[in-house]
């Protein structure tokens, strides 16, 4: 049997403090997944990996917001991270994680590697310390301007606005944002990579890579022609792997010296897995082998720059082939932010759409080329006008037109010239298509499979089998055979993108698509079709409801004790008229607090009789870190609040049951509360947030 070819296929592994959001999913691991499907149905061998990047600091920032250990909260977050990547279909061959004792392995020999070739060296430097927490403080917990693009919000390790990877004593005004002051800076002992000496091999390689993106090309290319200089690798932290040399126990490795070790430790892994503990080695030294690296834009340094050096001065791996970083996703209009609580989590949207829709969207709008938008409102037009309307009703006008008269269309002898030019078009499109994704333009892809489903529904109708059916059987035939030959090719090329749902309706065409086995090839050389109409696997998506809510300003003008119930109050709140709330912020507030407070009130809630009391509207409250929060404003009582698509129009009421199926509060639905001329993000009820007052301007949280 002829070997197959190879491809690696990695993927940043996301850091293990939070869940993933669509950004990072658009940014780096849909596009990886699409790309490690077609590769396989191309009849490629392919490895796929990612993990959890463990250490870091964003990790100790939250273990110490949360009052956990850095290992507990990287352990709810990888295992977290592996639930949302099986419920998107993504499948890595290994998710490893950075802080599996198998990774020190890794790290200890590749350390001592290039510490024995002197590319690390012990230097000096200065670095920040807290003299109020008595400690030096990572890069990260330093915050100041960018000494190259003046951003104020730069951090010590790197500016989110430039891209640069910096040093916290290049930032101007630096500040600790633990204690809110200025660090000073202290001498430290350190390992440096020696970037200097790897320059000429780097620029070498560098040239070579003339196929890359130009984004990611030209930052590079800037990035060394600034020059390159040593850059410590160690830092004086508990939580990290260990040097692996005596003396240095208060210090570790810096996270982005291992992590990218990282890739290594999970094919090793996962061979050991599978009881063939050499197998990584036949992607990590064959030199034919290609290697793929699915980044965000951030990450480009250390997969261009960091990485490849490394690799260069240990030697015995492959370099990057491609590193095709993506750009941002865009929320209306700002960066997707975990942090900054911007955007939805893949979670939180998997709870009213399913993942084939999902996938679909987030393939469409792939940000390869510059940042792309997220919108719900052209989420549910694409899904409904495409994917349901286009492709999933051909395959369903096809299918059922066949059973229904009890047809088994087979190949015919020959093809007239209309059908053979269908014939060469299908052929042509689907090269273009394969050259597309091959190419790393996975957008691109999609597009050209729209086309030909465009394509197929004009042949359909054209071909119009409900009058040739009365005439001319043979024709029939061709002609139906052609519409399932068109759904195969249709099929098998959305199987990348949306694989649950393209292997399902292959199931209907009467055709395996097994994810393990199955090629391109195989199943478009098998003409058997046996069709049995299932249902079609995409439902139409409803993501705006633009107008059922009203959320309006109010006062609450009285705080009574519930006749019947010591938990609630009975409420009475003047929005554009007196409304009655039966609450249970009894536990969180007295009655004194809250009588003329300002608060968002949702008023077209269905009304409901609470022990004896009619309560006719609900007020917003937020739950932060274990208190609840009552968002509030400064306008008028009765003046509307937007809140992200769902303005009211003042039409129809909803019952509870309703608002909660909106993922609007039980959900963890992130909002866009729009006061005035502002948009704030918010989280509602049941859901941890994080909103700080910093963010919020008129809208006053207390
Ligand atoms: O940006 C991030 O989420 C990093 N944790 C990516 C690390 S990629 C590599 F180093 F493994
Ligand atoms: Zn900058």
């Amino acid at each position: 049997m002829m070997e197959r070819e190879k491809i690696l296929v990695n993927c940043a592994l996301p850091y293990a403090n939070g869940p993933l959001h669509l950004g990072h999913i658009a940014g780096a691991y849909l596009g990886a997944d699409i790309f490690v499907r077609f590769n396989r149905m191309m009849e490629k061998e392919v490895l796929f990996i990612s993990g959890s990047d463990e250490y870091g600091t964003p990790i100790t920032i939250s273990a110490e917001k949360n009052h956990v250990t850095p290992q507990e909260i990287a352990d709810k977050f990888h295992n977290m991270q592996i639930e949302t990547f099986n419920a998107l279909d993504i499948n890595f061959d290994k998710f490893m994680r950075t802080s599996d004792p198998e990774h020190d392995i890794d790290v200890d020999e590749f350390f001592l590697n290039l510490l024995e070739k002197n590319y690390l060296v012990k230097r000096y430097m200065v670095s920040p310390f807290c003299k109020t927490l008595n400690k030096f403080m990572p890069d990260r917990y330093i915050e100041g301007t960018c000494p190259y693009c003046g951003y104020e919000g730069a951090r010590g390790d790197q500016c989110d606005n430039c891209g640069r990877t910096l040093d916290p004593m290049e930032l101007i005004n630096p500040v600790c944002n633990l204690v809110n002051e200025t660090p000073v800076f202290r001498v430290t002992e350190h390992f440096f990579l020696t970037l200097d000496s790897l320059q000429k091999d780097l620029s070498d390689y560098i040239d070579s890579k003339t196929y890359w993106k130009q984004n990611v090309l030209k930052f590079t290319q800037n990035f060394i022609n600034e020059g390159l200089h040593p850059r410590a690798i160690t830092r004086d932290l508990d939580w990290g792997v260990k040097i692996p040399i005596s003396g240095y126990e208060n210090k570790k490795i810096y996270v982005w010296f291992e992590a990218l070790i990282g890739y290594i430790t999970g094919a090793r892994v996962y061979s050991k897995e599978i009881g063939k503990p050499d197998y990584w080695k036949s992607f990590w030294m064959d030199r034919s082998v290609k290697s793929y690296y699915f980044i965000g834009k951030d990450n480009i340094p250390f997969h261009t720059i960091i990485w490849p050096s490394m690799l260069l001065a240990h030697g015995e791996y492959n370099l990057p082939y491609n590193v095709p970083a993506n750009e941002y996703l865009r929320f209306d209009g700002e960066k997707f932010s975990k942090s900054r609580g911007i955007g939805f989590t893949a979670d939180e949207m998997l709870k009213f759409v399913d993942k084939n829709s999902l996938r679909y969207y987030m393939a469409s709008i792939l940000p390869e080329t510059g940042d792309s938008d997220f919108s719900l409102h052209e989420f549910q037009y694409k899904v409904n006008s495409e994917l349901v309307d286009k492709y999933g009703n051909y395959i369903y006008r096809v299918e059922s037109f066949i059973e229904k008269n009890g047809l088994s269309p087979h190949i015919p002898e020959s093809f007239d010239t209309n059908d053979s030019e269908i014939l060469n078009l299908i052929q042509s499109k689907f090269s273009a298509y394969c050259e597309e994704i091959e190419n790393l333009h996975i957008k691109r892809g999609l597009s050209i499979w729209l086309e030909l489903v465009m394509a197929a529904n004009n042949y359909f109708t054209e071909a119009a089998p409900w009058k040739l059916i009365k005439v001319d059987m043979d024709k029939l035939n061709e002609k139906l055979y052609i519409s399932l030959k068109m759904g195969q090719y249709l099929t098998v090329m959305l199987y990348p993108y949306v694989p649950s749902a393209a292997i399902s309706i292959m199931e209907s065409l009467g055709m395996q698509l097994n994810p393990e086995k199955s090629t391109f090839s195989k199943i478009l050389n098998d003409n058997n079709f046996h069709v049995n109409k299932g249902n079609i696997p995409f439902e139409k998506i409803d993501l705006t409801n633009p107008n059922v809510l009203d959320i309006q300003l109010a006062t609450v003008v009285s705080v009574e004790n519930h006749p019947s119930a010591d938990s609630l109050y009975v409420i009475k709140v003047k929005g554009d008229k007196l409304y009655t709330s039966v609450s249970d912020l009894k536990k969180y507030y007295s009655g004194e607090a809250l009588t003329g407070r300002k608060v968002l009130v949702l008023t077209n809630l269905e009304p409901a009789v609470i022990r004896g009391i009619k309560s006719d509207c609900l007020i917003l409250s937020v739950k932060n870190a274990g208190s609840v929060e009552l968002p509030t404003g400064s306008g008028v009582d009765g003046e509307p609040v937007a809140a992200g698509n769902y303005t009211y129009n003042g039409d129809g009421t909803m019952t509870y049951k309703e608002f909660q199926k909106m993922q609007f509060s039980i959900a963890c639905h992130h909002l866009m509360v729009k006061l005035g001329e502002n948009q704030y993000p918010l989280m509602l009820n049941d859901v941890y947030i994080n909103l700080s007052t910093e963010m919020l301007d008129n809208v006053v949280i207390k």
